[in-house]
Formats: structure tokens, sequence, C-alpha cells
């Protein structure tokens, strides 16, 4: 019997270049991130992206919200580059796998589960409200990303999340994230039918915004947008190169 526990037991990472990444089952964000090559390449684009748009250097501090299982951070891994990575997330197994397959080996990366609600990735969360505070101090960061994660969070959630970020962000610190943005639609909705020509399921599968209301929540929050690319991230989200104003 225990013999068999063992043989069902779902392993929890594979192996490709010599990287442990997350087994097939545990990855998130669209099937393209099922191909170990297109899982690790991405994230080595991504850091490309972080240093030549967003200042990323040796000497900053990255703080990865919604880490998800290691994705941006195993591309650092697989390039050798030192870096002050904080990596975040409300989903207490992608933060266990990381304690366990990339700080354990690898202390300067580090991870924080924050037992908040998302009802799609931790239902049973605490909900986030006007006390939200993330663990850090005030202008302790350099950089914030944040893939396909506002892409799963509600208006309210987004807009308390950009008031901390401007709090922890040092003066010129930058922002990168991605969402559904489009012109002429409602200001939110949850699994717009039809949209993308995906079907979309299950709590905050995709909420899209309006991208005029989106820039207003960012200005709001005290940021200026210095680039906008629409539509040419996963699943057609838009990616959003912001400064702290
Ligand atoms: C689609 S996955 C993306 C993972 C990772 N960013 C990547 O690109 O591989 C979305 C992640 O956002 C996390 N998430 C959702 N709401 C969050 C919140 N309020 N704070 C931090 N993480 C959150 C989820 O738990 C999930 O790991």
């Amino acid at each position: 019997m225990i013999k068999n526990w063992f043989r069902n037991k779902r392993k929890e990472t594979v192996t490709f270049e010599n990287l442990t990444l997350p087994a097939l089952h545990l990855r998130t964000g669209g099937e393209q991130f099922r191909d170990n090559k297109y899982f690790v390449h991405s994230a080595q684009k991504e850091i490309t992206r972080l240093k030549t748009h967003f200042g990323l250097s040796g000497s900053s501090v990255l703080l990865d919200i919604g880490c998800g299982f290691g994705r941006l951070a195993i591309g650092f891994l697989s390039i050798g580059d030192p870096i002050s990575y904080l990596g975040i997330d409300v989903n207490n197994n992608a933060i266990t796998w990381c304690d366990k397959h990339i700080s354990s080996r690898n202390p300067r990366f580090h991870f924080i589960h924050l037992n908040l609600q998302n009802n799609r990735y931790n239902p049973k969360g605490k909900s986030i409200d006007l006390n939200f505070k993330l663990p850090l101090d005030d202008k302790s960061v350099d950089v914030v990303y944040l893939y396909s994660v506002f892409s799963h969070m509600l208006q309210n959630d987004i807009k308390h999340y950009l008031r901390e970020l401007s709090r922890v962000l040092v003066s010129r610190g930058t922002v990168f994230f991605t969402a559904f943005a489009e012109p002429d639609v409602p200001t939110e909705t949850v699994n717009p039918p039809g949209y993308q020509n995906i079907e979309w399921k299950d709590a905050l599968h995709c909420v899209r915004y309006n991208h005029d209301f989106l820039l207003t929540l960012i200005e709001e929050s005290g940021f200026t947008v210095d680039e906008f690319k629409y539509g040419e991230e996963t699943e057609g989200q838009s990616a959003f190169y912001l400064s702290k104003t």
C-alpha cells in the first residue's frame, strides 16, 4: 500500500539543462509554459527586459509579486546573475515549492507567503483592505514585477497593491505588469465570454479592464506609464511599464 502511495504521488519537479523546474501540472499562465525550453527562455527574456527598460542591475532589489512556482527566479539561476530577489505569492504550495527547490540551495532568493484572499489561488485568505501592507520597508525596492497577476485580481485589490508599491519603491522605482486591457469595454469584466477566443472558466480566470480606467488607477497611485505594449503577452495581455511620478 505504501509502495502504491509513492507510485501515485505526482512528482513535483522536472530537470532541464541542470535546472530544477516545477512539474508540468504545477505551471500556470498558458499551455506554452508546459514546454521546458519555453519556460526557461521566457524568464531569460523577461530578465533582459527588466535590465533594458527598468534599470535592473546587480545592485537592485527586485520584488516579484505573484512569483508562482519560481519562473523568473529560475531564469536568474539559469544565467547565474547576482540579484537581491524577493518573491511573494498568496499560493502557499507555490511558496513551499520555491523554498524547497530554490532558496534552500540559493539563499540569496527569498520567498514569502501572504495569506491574502484571491478567489482563484487562495480563496480562504484574508481580504485585502485599507490596512493591507506588504512586509517591506518604505523605499526598499528598486523594481517590481507582476506577470499575469493583475489579470486575476479585482480592481479594489489592484488599487491597494498600487498604493503599497508606491510606498515600498525607491523614488525612481519602476514597475512592470501585465493585464487584460481594452478600449471601449466596461470598467471590469470577469471571464468575458469569447474574449481572446478562450473559454474562461472558474474564479477570476480572466479579469479584463477598460484601458482608460487602469490608466486612472495608475496615475492616482502616483505612477506614470512610460510604455504600453498592447496584446503582446500571454493569452493576449498587454504590458505596462511604469515609473514612480
Ligand atoms: C498566472 S500565475 C503567474 C505566475 C508567475 N508570475 C509567472 O509569470 O510564471 C498568477 C500568480 O499570481 C498569484 N497571485 C494572485 N493574487 C495575488 C496577490 N494578491 N498577491 C500575490 N500573488 C497573487 C497567484 O497565486 C499565482 O501564483
